[in-house]
């Protein structure tokens, strides 16, 4: 596979391998010399070869992991990114009382993975989650069930906040927008480009097209005291957080993530006019 430029092309084939035989990853080191049957063969080399045409491994295995839950992951969803985790840390620095009954709004909910992560971390917590795509929502409806917090988040169908009442506010934003520049889609990995939903990639001309509406959002949606944590792409920080700053929000400063890039654009204790 790594002929075809596929990278990490060891470890994809030990977990294509664990998939194929229906064993964990782990167990294929206790018996090595284990022999394949016809079977396990054959469906062993259909994912291979899926593989080498750069359909992601997170659609192959069917799972992904994310802030440690094992999430269902599908071309109907954006995969998770580990990076998207410190929208996580982000509300959990900001709430350190995990017992807080905090309500959430997620807008462009995906998968539901950021979701879950905080409502398994607030076990008292209750929010909504919108997306614009249908085959997303379906996703995260499944994860929340897997995860047994589905009864504690709603979903709606909608453009970010559209489709709620005007005077709903939240303790907790989070956002993780498409704000991939439309020029540099393209250029985007196989794995992404192709096989991962445009609708979540797709940022606009600049990338900021929905980034740009997020102050007003916030503005009308925040609660005094809340918070609100914003995924940004690797050059948009800066920008974000001023456009915030020039709407009037007075706590707003940027996370880095692990690879010190900026990544979350975190707002505090808002002024409700
Ligand atoms: C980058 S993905 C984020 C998914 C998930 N929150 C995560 O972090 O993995 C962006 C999501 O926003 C949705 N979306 C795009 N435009 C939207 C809009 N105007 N209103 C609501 N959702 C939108 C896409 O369908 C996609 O699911």
């Amino acid at each position: 596979m790594s002929r075809r430029g596929v990278e990490a092309s060891r470890l994809d084939g030990e977990l294509l391998l664990a998939k194929a035989l229906d064993l964990r990853r782990i167990d294929l080191f206790m018996d090595p010399d284990r022999p394949l049957n016809a079977v396990e063969l054959a469906v062993f080399k259909g994912l291979l070869l899926r593989r080498a045409a750069r359909e992601p491994v997170a659609h192959l295995l069917g799972v992904r992991e994310f802030w440690g839950l094992e999430l269902l992951s599908s071309a109907d969803a954006l995969i998770p990114r580990p990076e998207s985790e410190l929208l996580v840390e982000a509300v959990l620095g900001c709430f350190s009382d995990r017992q807080q009954p905090v309500q959430i709004f997620e807008p462009c909910v995906g998968s539901g993975a950021v979701s879950c992560a905080l409502m398994r971390e607030y076990p008292a917590a209750c929010g909504v989650g919108g997306d614009l795509s249908l085959a997303a929502l379906a996703v995260a409806a499944r994860n929340l069930q897997r995860i047994g917090c589905a009864g504690r988040m709603g979903l709606f169908a909608g453009d970010l906040d559209g489709c709620l009442a005007s005077e709903v506010r939240f303790d907790v934003i989070v956002v993780n927008p498409p704000y991939i520049p439309r020029w540099e889609m393209a250029d985007l990995q196989p794995e992404v480009r192709d096989w991962e939903p445009r609708l979540a990639l797709d940022g606009g001309l600049d990338g900021l097209e929905i980034l740009r509406r997020l102050p007003g959002l916030v503005q009308t949606r925040l609660r005094s005291e809340g918070v609100a944590a914003i995924e940004v792409g690797h050059d948009q920080g800066e920008r974000v957080a001023g456009m915030f700053r020039s709407s009037g929000f007075a706590e707003v400063s940027i996370l880095n993530d692990y690879h010190r890039i900026p990544r979350v654009v975190l707002i505090r204790n808002p002024v409700i006019p």
